[in-house]
């Protein structure tokens, strides 16, 4: 392509409905892997939980096969930072673990992840997965600057980067994965930076659909990869969490694909204005 810009695609209102159908199926999928994740259970059982609700609703899960990759969600426990492979490994109490989950409605993906701490919880880790989660909300909001969308995808890594500092504790976020856009691939340009740049990134226009995902820790930013050749952990085996949502861009406001509310609720918290998918 010319100059080596990726060419953004900007999808059709009835493109984003069919997006939202895969979004649900994602958070109904994450529910049941969520619901299932208790001490005593292994991560290969959060991986059927997920796959017999993605399979139930007549979708395909996007991660099997993606790459050869073994299984329908990444779970990734403790300094597991993203793309662990489900399997035998028994869930403890204490575990902090991160679930991501893509399924595809009529070739149209939706993809999110969430993190939990399961019981006899390290208080540090709860408010590991509780800053991540807020960075990637004020990393939403901040594709809506008041009347209109904001102007470039720089607002992104800014708002997660403020998140990150403004809770006052030392962690790390992580530069080596980032965010993407989505629709008829789960990942197609542009990359979503979770961090400040001073070059001009892409200008955001109605119809983008991004993944939104910050990867922070509770040390450092470097990463190593495993001999399994998906499992990316931090170098300093500090923990880490993840959370990501997709999210449309309209020129009414965002929407949440793999949100149950749509967003409704973090979004009207900060200011931003619900798009209608009618
Ligand atoms: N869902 C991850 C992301 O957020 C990608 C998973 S890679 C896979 O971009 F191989 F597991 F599919
Ligand atoms: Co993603």
């Amino acid at each position: 392509m010319a100059f080596g810009r990726d060419k953004i695609e900007l999808r059709t209102l009835d493109q984003i409905r069919l997006m939202r159908r895969a979004g649900l199926v994602v958070a109904d999928a994450l529910a049941a892997a969520r619901a299932a994740a208790k001490p005593g259970v292994t991560t290969g059982d959060l991986d059927a939980a997920a796959a017999e609700v993605i399979a139930a609703a007549g979708a395909t899960p996007s991660f099997l096969g993606y790459y050869d990759y073994p299984a329908t969600i990444c779970t990734s426990v403790n300094e597991e930072v993203v793309h662990g492979i489900p399997g035998s490994r028994v869930l403890e109490a204490g575990d902090l673990v991160s679930i991501d989950c893509g399924a595809i409605v009529e070739g149209w993906h939706g993809d999110s992840a969430l993190s939990l701490v399961l019981d006899d919880a390290d208080p540090a880790d709860v408010a590991l997965s509780a800053v991540t989660e807020k960075a990637m909300w004020d990393g939403i909001a901040a594709l809506w600057a008041g009347d209109g969308l904001a102007d470039r995808l720089n607002v992104v890594g800014e708002a997660v980067e403020d998140a990150v500092d403004g809770s006052g504790v030392g962690y790390g976020i992580v530069e080596e994965y980032v965010g993407h856009g989505i629709g008829s691939q789960m990942h197609l340009p542009p990359d979503v930076l979770n961090y400040r740049v001073r070059e001009r990134l892409t200008r955001l226009k109605p119809g983008m659909c991004l993944a939104i995902e910050p990867m922070i820790t509770r040390g450092t930013i470097a990463t190593e990869t495993l001999a399994d050749e998906w499992t990316v952990i931090t170098a300093d085996r500090s923990r880490a969490a993840h959370w990501e949502h997709s999210v449309a861009l309209l020129p009414d406001g965002l929407f949440v694909l793999t949100a149950v509310d749509g967003g409704a609720a973090e979004l009207g918290a900060r200011g931003v204005p619900l798009a209608s998918l009618d």
